[in-house]
Formats: structure tokens, sequence, C-alpha cells
């Protein structure tokens, strides 16, 4: 629990691509509550990523990681593009992300996906279909196959085998079916553990530990379904699920698919948590190259990531509460970027639409 008054740090990582221009809009809101001495903070802004490869070689320079450690959360934009595409995997932007979850042990990985009536109808499944969808995968973020060791690639019997290990420890699973069940006790009490336990054996461990885990939330029903099986799911009757736990490989692929019912993946906010709720947030889209600089990206996403870091990291549900209807008042007042954008609505840029929701911010604070 944090302090009202207490200065909180807040490292700022703008990083690649679109990542500076949307986490500038951003930072407004958090400068709006600050200067309302609704929530007294401190930002530092450092490199990562591509841009810190220029810059200092490596995509997570040292200073960035000390900062991030000390930091209360961390606010990330995106990292990647094409200009690094060629460079060695060891120190290719994506290699900071990896770094920094590891480094922080930010283990649990939470990824909304929320439907906004205003945009049903830019999903690329019916309408009522995605209608009313509001799930939460809860992603293991720290372990499993992205980090299990042997791996690597190596010569054999005259050629190359390449092998990765998929690894989960009991206290491993013990400790991410706890939040996600504990997130599900706060919504509708609904979690669904998605695992391969026909075929792989830690699978099969991490259902067994995820149902003794759940002996201790009598109210949450728990369900389990294989991976192949959920991803059928997801796109056939995505409103059955409320929260989806599962490991980090399959959470990578299903939190992408889940992200695409709502259409608009420009508005998809992400958490990263460590044991303390200190966290990471970002948008869960990428550094989109192809737009940077051009004041056409959607900084919803990293607005909505602003309210989650003020719900679970600092224990400002109202505060975050604020954000959620200054965004969802701007979308009732007809203003889209170009990602979400329909006919007869009025088309704004970055700039203007992180204004529009700061704007938002004084309306609902005047009105009390
Ligand atoms: C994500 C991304 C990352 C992941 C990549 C960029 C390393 O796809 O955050 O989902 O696989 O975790
Ligand atoms: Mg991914």
């Amino acid at each position: 629990m944090q302090d009202k008054m207490k200065k909180n740090l807040i490292a700022v990582l703008p990083g690649d691509g679109i990542g500076p221009e949307v986490v500038k809009q951003a930072v407004k809101v958090i400068t709006y509550f600050n200067d309302q001495d609704l929530f007294p903070c401190e930002l530092e802004e450092k490199l990562i990523g591509g841009t810190a490869y220029d810059a200092e070689g490596k995509p997570l320079p040292d200073d960035t990681l000390a900062l991030a450690k000390k930091s209360d959360a961390v606010l990330l934009g995106a990292v990647g593009g094409t200009k690094w595409e060629s460079l060695d995997y060891s120190v290719r932007p994506e290699r900071a992300l990896l770094s920094i979850r590891k480094e922080l042990n930010l283990f649990a990985n939470l990824r909304p996906a929320k439907v906004f009536a205003e945009l049903a109808e830019s999903s690329t499944l019916k309408t009522d279909i995605v209608s009313g969808v509001d799930l939460m995968v809860v992603r293991e973020l720290t372990g499993g196959i992205y980090f299990g060791e042997p791996r690597g690639v190596q010569e054999e019997g005259g050629q190359r085998v390449g092998r990765n290990t998929l690894v989960y420890s009991e206290s491993e699973i013990k400790r991410i079916a706890k939040v996600a069940l504990e997130i599900a006790s706060l919504r509708q009490s609904k979690l669904c553990s998605v695992d391969k336990a026909n075929v792989l054996e830690t699978t099969e461990l991490w259902r067994e530990i995820v149902e003794e885990e759940h002996k201790n939330y009598a109210s949450v029903e728990l369900t389990n379904m294989y991976v192949d099986n959920a991803a059928m799911q997801l796109i056939r009757d995505p409103n059955q699920f409320d929260v989806i736990v599962t490991g980090n490989l399959f959470g990578d692929i299903l939190s992408d698919a889940a992200a695409m019912l709502t259409g608009s993946i420009g508005m998809l906010p992400s958490a990263s948590l460590d044991e303390d709720r200190k966290g990471m947030y970002e948008p869960v889209h990428g550094s989109a190259p192809d737009i940077a600089g051009k004041d056409r990206a959607n900084p919803l996403a990293t607005i909505l990531s602003v309210a989650m870091m003020l719900a679970y990291t600092f224990d400002r549900v109202e505060l975050s509460d604020l954000i959620n209807q200054a965004v969802q008042q701007v979308l009732k007042d007809d203003y889209r970027t170009r990602d979400i954008n329909q006919d007869g609505m009025k088309l704004v840029g970055c700039e203007e639409m992180g204004d529009l929701v700061v704007g938002n911010l004084y309306n609902l604070a005047s009105k009390g």
C-alpha cells in the first residue's frame, strides 16, 4: 500500500518507433494528476530498445536498468523496428524487454482485452460475438520455455539441433495461480487455466498446482482447458471467459488472439507485476515504425496503461477510474485516431487525442 502523499518515482522509457509519442500523451495524464496534487510523483526518463542500442551499444543500458530497479513503477512505450532486425539476437531491442522482465522479477503479466461498445464494429469478428467481451489474460512472464535451460542450437552428429526447454517449478506455478485467483475474485469470479496436460508433463503439474491453490479461493469457479481448445473457444465464444491463466508461451499467443477480438490493439494496456505489485506498464501494441513521428499513433493504450499503474501499483483505483471514464468519453464524443476511425467520426492525431483525454479529466474533476 502506497502512502498517498509520498513522492512516487516513475521510470519513463519511451523506446522506439511510436513509443515516444504515445508515452508523451500518457505523461500528460500523470502530470495532470501531479499538478492537481492528486498524485505526487517524479518522472525520470531513460533510453531502451533500438534507440538505446544506437546510443550505447546495448538495448538495456545499465543506467536504464538501475532506474527501473529503484522506481516504484515503469512506463514503457515500445521497442523494436525494422532498422534493428538484422542485429545479433543478443542485442536486439526485444532482448531489453526480456531482460527487464527477468531482472525485475515481473512474473505476472496482466493483459485485459475489453471491447469498447463504440468500437465493437471494428473487430474482424461478428459484432454480436465480441460485444461485451471483457476478459483478462494472466500470463506467466519470467519462466517456461522462454527462459528454460538447456537452450540453443548445437552441432550434433553432423547436423545442427535446436533445443528449448519448458520448465515450471511448483512455486512458480503457485504464485501466478494466486495472482490470477485473486484477480478473478475481484471480477466475475471465473478462472480458466490453460495447459496442454494431455501431452506435456510440465503442464500436468501446472494443472495440479492451480487446482491445489484454488482450494483457498472457494468463491472462484475454476475450469481447465487445453490450449488448442482455448484458441478455438476464444474465437467461437469469447464472452465465456473472465480470467485466463496460462504459461509464458501459451500466454503470448492467446493474448494476441484476445487482443484481436477487440479490433483495436491500439486500445489495449498491460501490466507486468512482481511479488510486491511493483510493475512495468506498457501498451500491447508494438513500435509501428511505419507511422512513427507522423502524429498518427493511438495513445489510448498507453494512457490506459497509466490507469492500470494507478490501480495495481499505487492502489489509486479512484484515479484509475477517472482515466477510464475520460477515455470512454472521447470515444462517446466520436474522436478517433486513424487505427480506429470509421465513417462520420472525428479524426484526430496522437497529440490531440492526449489533450482530449486530459480535457475530460478536467471536466470530470469540475463536475466533482
Ligand atoms: C510480447 C512480445 C514479446 C514476447 C517479444 C517482443 C519478446 O511478443 O510481449 O507479447 O514474446 O513476450
Ligand atoms: Mg507477444
